[in-house]
């Protein structure tokens, strides 16, 4: 998989892909994320990249020519499945969307700033918006790790235990279980029993009934 990831401040999500299970997946080339400075895509020479809103208001808006012609320039390189457009506007990332886009072979992500985007560059090349909460960030790049981590944990190989990912909180719409490592018993908590019998029908079946439980009490809507 291929993400490109569109910004005007890149340098703000350098760590996550440097370090740990991304990195990981970038050297073994199973997922390529590359960086573009909207700066570059500039026609002026202060690099401008946004300018106030027309009809006033407040805040800047980013210009619609250098992301069209950033956008334009990946597009006429190679097929992108999705060109996702991070907003709080967006559709609340869930777990089946990351399910969805794991499957994908290129990826554009477009990270607004400032106010948000010229209107025209969703209507000429934005394919999906996505939010990752009902709250506002000061731009889209935390949102693009986000959604880049979900998806890359997911592409095959990128997990060294391939079961883990089968079974995280929300692949099947429950929350996950309570789960223990040494020692048995730390200040009095003692490990379940039933974790330690070797039973491992019955294991599951505890396992089944915890997450069942828990999501019950906290996320009831997810049982629906
Ligand atoms: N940009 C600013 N806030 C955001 C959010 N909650 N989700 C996605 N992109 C954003």
């Amino acid at each position: 998989m291929r993400i490109d990831i569109i910004s005007a401040v890149p340098d703000l999500m350098l760590s996550p892909f440097r370090t740990s299970i991304l990195k990981r997946a970038m050297e073994k080339g199973q997922a390529e994320v590359v960086f573009h400075d909207i700066r570059n895509w500039s026609s002026n020479n202060y690099r401008q990249i946004d300018d106030a809103p027309y009809g006033g208001g407040a805040g800047m808006v980013m210009m619609v020519e250098p992301l069209d012609k950033c956008i334009s320039e990946l597009k006429s390189q190679r097929h992108y499945d999705e060109i996702i457009y991070l907003t709080p506007d967006g559709e609340t990332l869930n777990q089946k969307t990351a399910n969805t886009l794991s499957i994908k072979e290129n990826l554009i992500f477009v990270c607004g700033h400032y106010k948000g985007i010229d209107q025209r560059v969703r209507d000429l090349h934005i394919t999906k918006e996505i939010s990752i909460g009902d709250y506002v960030l000061t731009g889209g790049e935390l949102a693009a790790c986000v959604l880049a981590d979900a998806v890359i944990r997911l592409l095959p190989g990128v997990l060294n235990d391939e079961q883990s990912a089968l079974t995280d909180s929300f692949q099947d719409n429950l929350l996950s279980p309570p789960i223990y490592t040494r020692p048995e018993v730390y200040k009095g908590l003692k490990v379940p029993d039933v974790l330690l019998s070797g039973n491992f029908s019955k294991i599951e079946q505890w396992r089944h009934d915890e997450a069942l439980r828990i999501t019950a009490e906290r996320r009831p809507d997810l049982l629906d």
